[in-house]
């Protein structure tokens, strides 16, 4: 028995049944030992290519240098404080270059203020919380295909039902739900978007937002710039724009869940600079650390006061892992390596070049192939001639994929959405080989 089989035999036998997939005939998964950069080695000794940088985490690559000194570093110095009590330097630190990132950065005239988190969904539920203390109102719009996480309270916000269905009877329902505009046009790529198509669908939006703000008391709309597990779904252009306007005027929060496209993933800092929109509150995740369980809702400082009621030694919102100094000495490094190493420029130029890569390649006759992206989270999805999704050819791409040493992602409600989401730090001839790869692996799996 092989040590991957070894493992896999143990997840079978103690882990909750509905975690880990395993096929049968030994296509899935492989069993990660260690990485580095953008490589990875599975429990036997076999190499891969992370085209996923493990969902969108390791921005600066696996196990970066600068990142592994600072956590090696606090391990042994103090791996954990008490949250909401006694605090540590570093989450001080962090809390304030959260605000020089954001806000300060973006001009407003006001600096942020942070709730720190563990995953993306507590990030979620703290802007939640926030929103509703700042307003008082209970209503959230939120748009078809969102996904901000699986704990009971993001859980009303995400949509799919495969996630909700199993829970609804537990579920608060404050949530109303309105189309997402996705661009028909490949945005990043010299098209101008803001085609006549994408005009109405951002109004026909735009006019169900207003249709529920007349029925609901609505504290906040909340959005992901760019839908990632829903498919890589680009908004058209001037859906956060327009947003941020209707907000506005209607005395309504804007939450923007940057979980996924945060930290140069898009191109830029953070994906709302793509349209120079400031929301109310951000909500950061993955790649804030590149590896270790931190999130933090960050919000303009006035509004934060505003909302939340000075502390008495018994926080209304907490946990016990509150702002961990290990994530916060990992975060603190990673937003200095982005910075040091251009990461969120490169993120940009070598996103023009994949989705030129992907927009050349060759579809074979029983597919369409419908590739986007910016910066470097792109989408490829795959439909049949009849515009039906390609499901089962997706998955054994990415099976094919994986046998020839790649690790890719399926995204989409259907899982017929190839997502390339890799480390930023990946080489050019990466990208144009993975991207050769995965047009051969297309052919052998559309047959
Ligand atoms: C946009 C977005 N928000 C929130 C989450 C939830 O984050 P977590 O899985 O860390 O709770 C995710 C996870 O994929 C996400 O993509």
């Amino acid at each position: 028995m092989t040590e991957s089989q070894r493992v896999l035999r143990l997840l079978r036998q103690f882990e909750s049944p509905n975690i880990t997939f395993v096929s049968r005939d030994g296509s899935w998964p492989i069993v990660w030992s260690r990485a580095k950069g953008v490589r990875v080695w599975d429990a036997d000794g076999r190499q891969y290519i992370d085209l996923t940088a493990a969902f969108g985490v390791a921005n600066t690559g696996h196990a970066n240098t600068r990142v592994v000194k600072a956590a090696k570093q606090q391990v042994s110095r103090l791996p954990h404080a008490m949250g909401d009590v006694h605090p540590h330097p570093l989450k001080a630190d962090l809390a304030r270059t959260l605000s020089q990132i954001t806000f300060e950065r973006w001009r407003c005239g006001r600096h942020g203020k942070t709730i720190f988190g563990n995953s993306g969904f507590e990030a979620v539920e703290a802007a939640l919380k926030t929103a509703m203390l700042a307003t008082g109102r209970p209503g959230v719009i939120v748009f078809e295909g969102a996904y901000h996480g699986l704990g009971y309270g993001a859980l009303n916000v995400t949509h799919r039902d495969f996630f909700r269905a199993p829970f609804i009877k537990q579920l608060g329902g404050f949530a109303c739900f309105a189309p997402f505009p996705s661009a028909e046009c490949i945005l990043n790529f010299g098209d101008s978007g803001g085609s006549h198509e994408d005009q109405i669908k951002l109004e026909k939006t735009m006019t169900v937002i207003k249709r529920i703000a007349r029925k609901h008391s609505i504290g906040a709309v909340l959005a992901e710039p760019i839908q990632g597990r829903a498919g890589i779904r680009i908004p058209v252009r001037g859906f956060l724009s327009a947003l941020r306007s209707w907000c506005d005027a209607n005395d309504v929060l804007l939450i923007l869940d940057e979980v996924y496209t945060g930290f140069g993933r898009t191109g830029a800092w953070f994906a709302c600079e793509h349209e120079n929109v400031v929301p109310d509150l951000i909500c950061l995740g993955k790649a804030l650390t590149g590896g270790f369980p931190l999130s933090a809702c960050v919000g303009k400082a006035d509004l934060m006061d505003a909302a939340w009621p000075d502390a008495t030694g018994e926080a209304i919102h907490t946990s016990t892992f509150l702002g961990n100094p290990i994530g916060c000495a990992m975060a603190l490094a990673q937003v200095e390596e982005l910075k040091a190493r251009g990461l969120v420029e490169r993120s940009a130029r070598l996103g023009n070049l994949l989705l030129r890569q992907m927009c050349t390649m060759r579809a074979p006759s029983s597919l369409l192939l419908n590739p986007r992206g910016m910066g470097l989270m792109a989408g490829l999805e795959l439909l049949r001639r009849d515009g039906s999704p390609a499901t089962s050819e997706a998955v054994s791409v990415l099976k094919e994929m994986l046998r020839c040493g790649y690790i890719m992602l399926a995204e989409g409600e259907a899982s017929n959405v190839l997502s390339i989401t890799p480390p930023l730090t990946i080489g050019a001839a990466d990208i144009v080989r993975a991207v050769k790869a995965i047009e051969k692996a297309l052919v052998k799996c559309a047959q």
